[in-house]
């Protein structure tokens, strides 16, 4: 079996080490180094190929992307529709976000930034301390990622909001949907964070009409993709004194450009893109029994559906 690696995250060594030892005897490549015939690549694992190459391999069998976003692999004019795509699921991916989400909610929810303020200026004060059942904190995306993190809000009993597509029902998280769920989450919010798919309608939702529903002085995080922020709209509503804080892991173009205004703003903390990472180790178990799936005849987990686009 031959499997053919395009990545653009250098641990190309690793990925063949880990699934080597879960799929003996397999072929692995690393893009852009094919020393089979293009049409002898079983399977691709990818993230963020360049536009056009899948289609060179006419009889993949699935593609597997490395990431829990499918947006890199999907953009692609190109990539062939009839190939399933399967988007990662796993354990170590989902409790990074998870405890990313948690860890900035926290900070928010404990006024840290405004504490080490006070502190670099040799200050001495405290903050009345908000009821945390009291505090609702919005996640936007319902899936994998989101709702694990809505769950864990939820345990530390923040009044957890949660709105996707669809209708969910989450223990603990009050879930809505649709256009009005979008209205009232976002009205009644203190933080929002955001980890929906990166799909036509969902680009951009971070806006100007989202940031003035939005409670005064709430904080949005931001860790799905850059593509779902309005940059201009969102430092509008931070000078403008309506938005107390941003947290931004994800971002248009990765690195921004050194001239960004959000580098040095001082009510934007950014990361980069490291909320979660994919774990090679706990990841290659996935990939592995995915593919294991795929040579049994059956469908690959996690399928993605392209007419939504997620
Ligand atoms: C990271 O951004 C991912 O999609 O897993």
């Amino acid at each position: 079996m031959n499997i053919l690696f395009m990545s653009t995250v250098d641990k190309a060594d690793l990925w063949k080490q880990c699934l080597t030892a879960e799929l003996p005897g397999i072929n692995i490549y690393v893009y852009p180094d094919c020393p089979v015939a293009r049409e002898d690549i079983d399977y691709v694992i990818a993230w963020k190929p360049p536009a056009g190459e899948i289609a060179k391999y006419p009889n993949i069998k699935a593609i597997l992307s490395l990431g829990a976003g499918i947006d890199g692999i999907t953009c692609d004019p190109d990539l062939p529709r009839n190939v399933p795509i399967s988007r990662l699921v796993d354990r170590c991916l989902t409790q990074g976000m998870t405890e990313y989400v948690v860890y900035w909610v926290l900070h928010h929810h404990r006024r840290m930034d405004d504490y080490a303020r006070m502190i670099a200026a040799r200050e001495w004060d405290n903050y009345i301390q908000a009821d945390t059942e009291q505090t609702p904190v919005g996640v936007l995306g319902l899936g994998e990622l989101g709702g694990d993190a809505a769950k864990a809000l939820s345990a530390l009993n923040f009044d957890v909001l949660g709105w996707s597509r669809s209708a969910k029902s989450i223990n603990g998280v009050t879930c809505l949907h649709g256009a009005d769920g979008y209205d009232e989450i976002v009205s009644k919010c203190r933080m929002l964070v955001c980890l929906l798919p990166l799909t036509e309608d969902t680009r951009g939702i971070l806006n100007a009409d989202t940031f003035a529903g939005m409670p005064k002085d709430s904080v949005i995080i931001n860790c799905a993709r850059g593509g779902h922020l309005v940059d201009q709209d969102l430092l509008a509503a931070l000078d403008s004194g309506h938005l107390a804080g941003a947290v931004l892991d994800v971002f248009h173009s990765e690195p921004p450009d050194p001239s960004h205004p959000f580098w040095a703003h001082p009510k934007v903390t950014m990361t980069p893109h490291m909320a979660s990472l994919t774990v090679p180790q706990s990841a290659a178990r996935y990939m592995a029994d995915n593919i294991r799936r795929v040579e049994r005849g059956e469908a690959p987990l996690n399928l993605i559906d392209l007419s939504k686009g997620y």
